[in-house]
């Protein structure tokens, strides 16, 4: 081996790992955090991290029984209070599966304040 097949050996041996390193990645889930609860304390006062982490299972567990799950940033704040209802009222209609208005509530301020996450 001539020092320029070992000089394009060691070029394509970094391609392939940047490559390999990007593709790797997870895609990144935004994970609600104090922030964001920070962020719309003002819409919701006395609002907690445990109700968005709660928010959050609940919306997990039951809003991709029949399509998969939305992204909050999928629509805006005045949707969403629409929807939720609407669609609780479909989850509440399969068996097995039941949200009180408690829990509405908490998927409703989920998807709000996890849509509202500016986006970069
Ligand atoms: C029983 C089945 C079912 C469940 C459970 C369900 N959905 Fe849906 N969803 C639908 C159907 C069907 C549509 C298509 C529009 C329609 O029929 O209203 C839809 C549409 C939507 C849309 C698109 C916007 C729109 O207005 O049509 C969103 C957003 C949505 N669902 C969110 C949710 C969320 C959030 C939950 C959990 C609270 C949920 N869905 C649970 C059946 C369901």
């Amino acid at each position: 081996m001539n020092k320029k097949t070992l000089l394009a050996g060691a070029c394509i041996a970094i391609l392939v790992a940047c490559g390999t390193a990007k593709n790797s990645t997870p895609k990144v889930e935004v994970m609600p955090s104090q922030g964001d609860v920070d962020r719309v304390q003002t819409k919701f006062p006395g609002y907690t991290l445990d109700e968005l982490y709660q928010g959050k299972q609940l919306f997990e567990a039951n809003c991709n029984l029949c399509h998969k799950l939305k992204k909050p940033t999928s629509e805006p704040e005045s949707e969403w209070k629409e929807i939720v209802p609407r669609m609780v009222k479909k989850v509440n209609s399969k068996e097995g599966h039941h949200i009180d208005e408690a829990g509405q509530e908490k998927i409703l301020r989920y998807v709000i304040t996890m849509g509202s996450v500016e986006k970069s």
